[in-house]
Order: structure tokens, then C-alpha cells, then sequence
């Protein structure tokens, strides 16, 4: 189990080391002299004539040399495709009604084959409820867990109604396809989807850095009734690659600044290699509005693994491009605790990551942080300047000035 335990904005709370810090500030120094790498995003819906309407959002972001493309889909399970390409030609090939067959493979495209140089999908596969009322020592974290939601089994609005061009922004809202309970009545689960054509942070937490090679993606849980007094939620999230291994899981630590206060950590999900694809996260997420420390929940990730296959919902875009030649990978992200804040104050949950391919964004040290640093760690050393200086050059000076006799 990744993350500390205990409940509420403290985890992960402590000095950084001397040695973190000159690592931060030797890692800062490159990124900022490589300057920012621009891309044309083009975020378009794939127009199809179904009855229900099936949500396909092709983003493609355009560089010099290479087009990245995203996928996003709510055919089956919420899901994404990332494929990146050696071209600035590269273009997504939809055939609807293979896509929409039992058999998909080949359905779905990116053209031409051979300038493909990375691809992996990420599927969000259930939602899972936990009873945390009554935790003994004898039930395993985080409690008693109700029948899950299969994220396959809801229905989502039409796409193109929320599609924003100008912020490069677009919102899967779903519900349960058949809400016998009715604790969707009121309520929905969110995917908003984020471009970039440059790099940056968004104002609000947990204010992760984007760059114009990534998508931001903000998951929230809306309104709908809990099962119990105190729910706690959890996602599972699948990763599918041709590669049999599976993305390891990794955690930087950065340092306090006014990016993000308190938070220390980032998580991370890397695919074989470092120039591959990665997902980015924070061990935060928030039970209202109005993100901040009153509403800040932790966040547990679980290993990763192979799961039995079966067992997951199926993406029929991942079948669509991979085929059956393709691997499955799973872990469970657990948002909050027993204790402190939670999805039952407010009937709301909301919780961000970063999904990318190339080297994945590092937080540099903010301008403030640097400041204070360069003051530090300044006046020390243009005092043992000076000092040396004066040792250096003092005595002979002196002499220079020495009356001759
Ligand atoms: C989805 O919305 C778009 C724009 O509002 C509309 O043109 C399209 O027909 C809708 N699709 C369906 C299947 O309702
Ligand atoms: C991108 O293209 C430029 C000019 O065509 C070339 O100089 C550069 O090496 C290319 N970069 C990569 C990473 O291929
Ligand atoms: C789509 O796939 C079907 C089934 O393989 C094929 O018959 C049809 O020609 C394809 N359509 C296009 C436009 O390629
Ligand atoms: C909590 O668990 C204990 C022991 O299993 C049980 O006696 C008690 O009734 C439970 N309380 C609630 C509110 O479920
Ligand atoms: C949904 O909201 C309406 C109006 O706010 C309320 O009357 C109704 O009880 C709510 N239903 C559920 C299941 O919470
Ligand atoms: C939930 O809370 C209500 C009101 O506080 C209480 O009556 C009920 O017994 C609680 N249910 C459970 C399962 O603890
Ligand atoms: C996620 O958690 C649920 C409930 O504890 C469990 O059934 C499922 O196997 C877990 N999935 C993964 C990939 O760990």
C-alpha cells in the first residue's frame, strides 16, 4: 500500500534532506534552459450516426516532427488510447461499424503504421464503494466493500454538447445504465478531459504540471448516495501495452512551495522506458468545490498487476487498435480514510491526474522557493567570497600601502 496512512493534509509531511534539495535545484536547471515545446491541438469529436450516440474524442497534438494522439472514448468502459508518431502527418482511421462489431480489430487506426513509435491505452474499469463504519483489526483496509459499478455498464451524454474548443476541454458525464437504487438519481460520474498547446499549471489544486505532450484528466463523483454512513470511494484503472511487463509504479518527492503546499509526493506510472508513455498523479483528492486543506483526502494506490482478464470490463477501442495482441495490467486507487474529510460531507469527490508519452513533466522549484534558495545559499558564500578574497588579496594590498623605509 503506497501513501501514509494517516488521514487528512499531513501525510507525507516532512523536511526534505539537504541532499534533495541541491538534487531539485541541479534537476531544475536544464528544464528551464530547454524553454517550452509548443504543439497545434486539434480536439474534434468522430462524427458517427448510431443510435445511442457512441462518444469518440480524437485529440491530436501536432510538433514539428511527431503528432501524439488521444483517444478517448465511453464505448464500454471509459477509456483512452495514446499513440505517439514520428510525423506531423500521422491521422486516426475510424471504420464505425467494425468498431461497433463483436470482432473490433481494425477498427480503429493511426495512419501511417509505421511512423507509430509508442501506443498503450488506460482503462477505467469499475468504481468500487467501501463500509468504513465499522473497521475492526479482523476487516482488511479500507473496509467492507459494497457490489461495485461497472464502468462499462453506464450511459454518458453526448460529447459534442460539452466540447469547448477554446480551453481544448470536453466532459463524459455518465450514469448507471440501470440504477435499480437509484443513488444516481441526482448524481454522475465525471471524466473531464484536458489539452495543451504549451506547458503549465492550472490555478486550482492539486495543480499539476502539464506540458503540451500531455491531457489532464479529472475524475469527480457528483451527488450520487452513498450506500452507507461513510463510503469510501475507489477507481480501478487497467493499462494495456504490448509490452508483458507491466508499468512500474514510482514516487518523486519534491519539496514545499506554493504550487503545492504540503503535498510532497507525485506518483507516477511508467510504461518499459522513460521516452514512453507515463500517467502522474498526486496522493490527494478533494471532497468539495472548493479544493483545499478543510477538503483535502488522501489518496492509496495498490500494486500493480496482472489481473485474471476476464474479470475486467472490456474496451472495444483497445480491441479495436491492439487486437488480441496485448496485455492487461490493473491497480485500485482509494480515495480518503476513516477519519477527517469525506465523500459524505458533501456528496463529492474529485481527483486529477496527467497522462503523456516522452519524458514526463518534473516540477521545477517555483520562482519564490528559488528566491529564498539563491538568498540562503547566497550570502554565505559571497561572505566566504569576500573572505577569501580579502585573505587572497588583503595582505598584499597591505603591503603595496607598506611605507617605504
Ligand atoms: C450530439 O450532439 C451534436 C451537437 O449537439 C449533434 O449534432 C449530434 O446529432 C448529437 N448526436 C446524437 C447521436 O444525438
Ligand atoms: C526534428 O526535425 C528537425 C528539423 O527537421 C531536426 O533537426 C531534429 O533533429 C528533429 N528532431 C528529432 C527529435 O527527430
Ligand atoms: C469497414 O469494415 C468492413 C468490415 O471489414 C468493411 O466491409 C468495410 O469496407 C470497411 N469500411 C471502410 C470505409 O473501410
Ligand atoms: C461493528 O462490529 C461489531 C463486531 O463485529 C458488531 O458487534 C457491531 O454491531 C457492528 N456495528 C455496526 C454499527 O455495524
Ligand atoms: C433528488 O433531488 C430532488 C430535488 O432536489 C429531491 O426531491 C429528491 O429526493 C432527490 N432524490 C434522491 C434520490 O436523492
Ligand atoms: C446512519 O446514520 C443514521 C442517522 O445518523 C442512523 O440512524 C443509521 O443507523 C446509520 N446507519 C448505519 C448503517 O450506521
Ligand atoms: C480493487 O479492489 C477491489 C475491492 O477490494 C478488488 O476486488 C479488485 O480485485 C481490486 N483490483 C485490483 C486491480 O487490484
Amino acid at each position: 500500500m503506497r501513501g501514509s496512512e494517516t488521514p487528512g493534509w499531513g501525510w507525507g509531511r516532512r523536511a526534505p534532506s539537504p541532499g534533495l534539495v541541491l538534487s531539485l535545484l541541479l534537476s531544475a536547471v536544464p528544464l528551464g534552459l530547454l524553454g517550452e515545446e509548443t504543439r497545434q491541438v486539434f480536439m474534434e469529436v468522430v462524427p458517427d450516426w448510431m443510435d445511442p450516440p457512441q462518444n469518440l474524442l480524437h485529440i491530436r497534438a501536432v510538433g514539428t516532427n511527431s503528432t501524439l494522439h488521444y483517444v478517448w472514448s465511453s464505448l464500454g468502459p471509459p477509456s483512452v488510447l495514446l499513440v505517439a508518431t514520428n510525423t506531423p502527418n500521422s491521422s486516426l482511421r475510424v471504420n464505425w461499424s467494425l468498431l461497433l462489431s463483436p470482432e473490433p480489430e481494425g477498427g480503429l487506426m493511426v495512419l501511417p503504421k509505421d511512423s507509430i513509435r509508442f501506443s498503450s491505452a488506460v482503462v477505467f474499469t469499475r468504481l468500487f464503494e467501501f463500509d468504513v463504519t465499522n473497521i475492526s483489526e479482523f476487516t482488511k483496509p479500507p473496509g467492507k466493500s459494497y457490489p461495485p459499478y461497472s464502468l462499462a455498464k453506464f450511459s454518458w451524454n453526448n460529447i459534442s454538447d460539452s466540447l469547448d474548443v477554446t480551453t481544448l476541454s470536453a466532459t463524459f458525464q455518465g450514469c448507471p445504465t440501470n440504477d435499480s437504487t437509484g443513488a444516481f438519481a441526482n448524481g454522475s460520474l465525471t471524466f473531464r478531459v484536458q489539452a495543451f498547446s504549451r506547458s503549465g499549471r492550472p490555478a486550482q489544486p492539486p495543480r499539476l504540471l502539464h506540458t503540451a505532450d500531455t491531457c489532464q484528466l479529472e475524475v469527480a463523483l457528483v451527488g450520487a448516495k452513498p450506500r452507507g454512513n461513510h463510503s469510501l470511494f475507489g477507481l480501478e484503472v487497467a493499462t494495456v501495452s504490448q509490452s508483458p511487463d507491466c508499468p512500474s509504479m514510482q514516487e518523486r518527492h519534491s519539496i514545499d512551495d506554493e504550487y503545492t503546499p504540503t503535498i510532497f509526493q507525485l506518483d507516477q506510472l511508467l510504461w518499459d522506458s522513460l521516452l514512453s508513455g507515463f500517467v502522474q498523479w498526486r496522493p490527494v483528492a478533494f471532497s468539495q468545490k472548493q479544493r483545499g486543506r478543510d477538503s483535502a483526502l488522501s489518496c492509496q494506490t495498490s500494486p500493480v498487476y496482472h489481473p485474471e482478464e476476464y474479470l475486467l470490463p472490456q474496451s472495444p477501442i483497445v480491441r479495436a487498435f491492439f487486437g488480441s495482441q496485448s496485455n492487461t495490467c490493473a491497480f485500485n486507487l482509494t480515495f480518503g480514510a476513516a477519519t477527517g474529510p469525506g465523500y459524505w460531507d458533501q456528496y463529492y469527490l474529485s481527483w486529477s491526474m496527467i497522462l503523456g508519452m516522452g519524458t514526463p513533466p518534473v516540477d521545477t522549484l517555483s520562482p519564490l522557493v528559488l528566491g529564498i534558495m539563491a538568498v540562503a545559499l547566497g550570502a554565505p558564500t559571497l561572505m566566504l567570497l569576500a573572505g577569501g578574497l580579502f585573505l587572497l588579496l588583503g595582505p598584499k594590498r597591505y603591503s603595496e600601502y607598506q611605507p617605504i623605509n
